[in-house]
């Protein structure tokens, strides 16, 4: 008869963290049923019940540092009118299907008390993109994709209850949506990335993108906002204005001089004269424009301006479509020189990507505070190095959100874990439209679900290397560095055109990245290849290097006019050329869409005595089945990716057949058989 069996040959051992089991009873649930009116059809989606101080508006703090508010969240699937959905437990595992909480897992763990409780939805539509994969998500319509009651969304009444500690069952009723955007439906794009009326020195604009339609296989339009400056007359066409393009997160119908710490700037805009000061003079108003993007996407509030897997061709979509739009309309000098990139944070990342993969479309960037440069460090995470993205080795929490106190004291306000599973309240697969998740799905490839290839597992933080290792084409220091001088010839092309600024005391620790990408490219380039400005005791945000906002607009005019076919230092077309162009489209969607996620994918296979378990995506855990004459061989056993395994049973002349199952969050269970050989 069957004896003992098997050894994985290579004993790698599999272990599986588990989140603590959260306590018996009470049993708290809400259940909620759908009125009639509020949903059209059966509904894919997600639900999201906060439950916040008695009395307090549940969205007025739905931030991961609110307290001590709870969030649940849970997927539904088929929801329909007459249908109640039940949101109870919460085990930790079940993200997929079951309820995921912060600050607790469990909504058991809810502390008894009194509260308001609400519960919203966000509705997913299924789309098949461009290159077959296939993902269902929540389409922002002119809201800029906030992680909760955009426009449109299902929602209950916010009811007062007593959770008692006793079991207990809420009933709430989906029986009102949130007020759409206020639009006729005649607006070109319909609600899409807004609709807004122009003013003297603000122009609205917004075109149908072909490319990323294509892609989408469904109407995709994109937005800027266009701030022209005083004395600007559209018939004078001979005069013409330099542009500066300030990335940044959705700016709604914002100019781009709202980010300004000068409170009165626009009207000294709107007036063509700078009033003086104790210290300087009156002077008239930069000669500019100044564009900001309306990019709103089903993933976060704006694309972050490159092309990438997930989120589809939005960097083609802003420079080779929207720009040349932009170039037609307006009077703008439509060259290298003339266009310069600028903005903080995520439009810190978005300005120095812009001019790495564009170096023949933009003169240069002054960028601030920057989304990480180098993944080394994704923010204080050491990424290439670390096995968790949540623990440091000797067991400490890794930081997300820290600010000094009064006395210039470092004060702990979230970390990686805290953010990480907060955002899992709000969406699972990368879809919370929050800051992690959005980097997943930026950087990262598409995994075999057709979702964002996670580089950790969100409730454990385990960090997938083999995820991480797709994100290589965006950690922009080794973009830079490993294109230095072949025939990007990026050492060259980029010298002299990169300013970066970052505070030293970056709430999110961005100088790390910055300083990161600083030790790379100088030690290829040299001190002075780019610019780099770091301030101490300076937190997140501000104008570059903490100018006065006249100061830095004069200061990219004086960058302007220095680098004019008749400036000082005039910006040379062999840099401009269009032989460094990176992020190529085709690239991306090669290196990260559907065809190369299935080309990662391999079945088992017997070859002779070593059998090898299949290839699968990073993360996915197996265990393994031998088959010995069709017929089940032993116990199943765990086998890591990678690791061949032996079969070492007694059996002789039979046929033999490894079974592989993969399980991972987000993903399908699948078994894989191998081939049949024999033993
Ligand atoms: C808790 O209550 C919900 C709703 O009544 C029910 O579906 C679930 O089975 C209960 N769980 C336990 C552990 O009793
Ligand atoms: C249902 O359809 C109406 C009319 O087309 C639309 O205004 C409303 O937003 C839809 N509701 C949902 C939840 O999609
Ligand atoms: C909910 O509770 C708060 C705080 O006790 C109270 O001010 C408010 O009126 C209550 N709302 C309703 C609808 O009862
Ligand atoms: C819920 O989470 C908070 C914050 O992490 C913790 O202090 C509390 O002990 C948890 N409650 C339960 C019942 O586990
Ligand atoms: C439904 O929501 C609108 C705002 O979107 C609000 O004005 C109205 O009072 C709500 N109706 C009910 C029945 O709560
Ligand atoms: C520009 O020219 C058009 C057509 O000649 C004219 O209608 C318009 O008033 C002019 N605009 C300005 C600002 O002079
Ligand atoms: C803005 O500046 C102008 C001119 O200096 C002044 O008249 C106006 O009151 C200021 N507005 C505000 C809101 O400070
Ligand atoms: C600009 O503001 C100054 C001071 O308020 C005022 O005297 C001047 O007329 C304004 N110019 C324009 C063009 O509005
Ligand atoms: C763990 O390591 C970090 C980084 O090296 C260090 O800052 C921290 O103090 C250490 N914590 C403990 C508890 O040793
Ligand atoms: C800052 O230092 C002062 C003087 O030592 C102390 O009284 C105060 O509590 C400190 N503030 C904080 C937030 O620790
Ligand atoms: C870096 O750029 C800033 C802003 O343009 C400038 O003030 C500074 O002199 C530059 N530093 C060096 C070393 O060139």
């Amino acid at each position: 008869m069957l004896s003992r069996t098997l050894v994985n040959a290579l004993l790698c051992a599999t272990v599986l963290a588990r989140p603590a089991v959260p306590r018996q009873a009470p049993n708290l649930s809400v259940q909620i049923s759908v009125a009639e009116g509020i949903l059209n059809s059966t509904t894919d989606g997600h639900i999201q019940v906060l439950f916040a101080p008695a009395g307090t508006d549940p969205l007025d703090d739905t931030d991961v540092t609110s307290s001590p508010d709870y969030f649940f969240g849970q997927n539904v699937f088929g929801l329909a009118t007459g249908k109640t959905v039940i949101i109870a437990g919460g085990d930790g595992e079940s993200t997929d299907f079951g309820v995921w909480g912060w600050p607790n897992v469990s909504i058991d763990e809810v502390e008894p008390g009194d509260y308001t409780v609400q519960a919203f939805l966000n509705p997913y539509e299924k789309v098949t993109r461009g290159d077959g994969s296939t993902v269902s998500l929540r389409f922002p319509c002119g809201d800029g994709a906030p992680g909760i009651a955009g426009y449109g969304t299902p929602i209950t009444g916010a009811v007062n209850f007593t959770i008692t500690g006793e079991s207990q069952q809420l009933d709430l009723v989906f029986n009102n949506i949130t007020a759409p955007e206020d639009f006729t439906g005649s607006e070109i794009g319909g609600c899409q990335q807004g609709n807004y009326e122009d003013t003297d020195f603000q122009k609205y604009i917004k075109i149908r993108s072909t490319i990323l339609s294509d892609w989408w296989k469904r109407d995709v339009y994109v937005g800027a906002n266009v701030l022209i400056p005083y004395g600007y007359d559209a018939n004078d066409t001979a005069t013409r204005y330099p542009v500066v393009y300030d990335q940044g997160h959705w700016p709604g119908s914002d100019g781009a001089l709202s980010y300004s710490s000068n409170t009165n700037i626009s009207y000294a805009w709107n007036n063509g004269t700078i009033p003086a000061t104790d210290s300087t003079p009156a002077r008239d108003t930069p000669k500019l424009i100044i564009v900001t993007f309306r990019h709103e996407t089903p993933w976060y509030d704006d694309s972050y301006a490159v092309n990438t897997a997930n989120l589809g061709p939005w960097g083609d979509a802003i420079n080779n479509e929207l720009i040349p739009h932009i170039d037609n309309l307006f009077n703008t000098i439509a060259e290298p020189y003339a266009r310069i990139q600028q903005g903080g944070s995520t439009g810190g990342w978005e300005s120095i990507a812009s001019l790495i993969y564009r170096p023949d479309l933009f003169g240069a960037t002054f960028t601030s505070y920057p989304d990480s440069l180098d993944f080394h460090r994704h923010q204080d995470i050491p990424l290439y190095d670390n096995a968790n993205a949540y623990l440091r080795e000797n067991g400490s929490s890794i930081v997300s959100i820290r600010e000094l106190d009064e006395n210039g004291t470092e004060v702990v306000l979230a970390t990686v874990a805290q953010e990480n599973h907060w955002e899992l309240t709000y969406g699972t697969r990368s879809r919370s439209f929050q800051q992690w998740d959005i980097w997943n799905a930026v950087f990262g490839a598409q995994g075999y679900n057709g979702y964002p290839l996670e580089p950790w597992d969100k409730v454990t933080g385990e960090i997938y290397h083999g995820a991480v290792e797709l994100w290589k084409p965006f950690d922009l220091s080794n973009w830079v560095t490993s294109n230095w001088d072949n025939e990007l010839n990026l050492g060259e092309v980029l010298e002299g055109r990169i300013f970066v600024y970052v505070g030293l005391a970056d709430n999110y620790f961005l100088n790390e990245g910055v300083q990161q990408f600083q030790a790379r490219v100088e030690e290829k380039g040299g001190v002075g290849w780019a610019n780099f400005t770091y301030i101490e005791g300076a937190e997140h945000g501000g104008v570059y290097n903490l100018l006065d906002t006249w100061v830095y607009l004069e200061l990219l005019q004086q960058w302007f006019e220095d680098h004019a076919p008749d400036g000082k230092t005039p910006l040379s077309p062999s840099v401009t050329t269009s032989a460094a162009v990176g992020n190529k489209w085709k690239d991306v969607i090669a290196h990260g869409g559907r065809e190369a996620a299935i080309a990662r994918q391999a079945p088992p296979k017997i070859d002779g005595r070593k059998v090898s378990v299949g290839r699968w995506d990073p993360g996915v855990k197996l265990e393994a089945q031998w088959y010995v004459k069709g017929k089940k061989y032993g116990k199943p056993f765990a086998v890591e990716q990678g690791c061949d395994v032996e079969f070492v049973g007694k059996e002789k002349k039979g046929s033999l057949q490894l079974a592989v199952t993969g399980r991972k969050r987000g993903y399908v269970t699948e078994t894989r058989k191998s081939n049949v050989g024999s033993c």
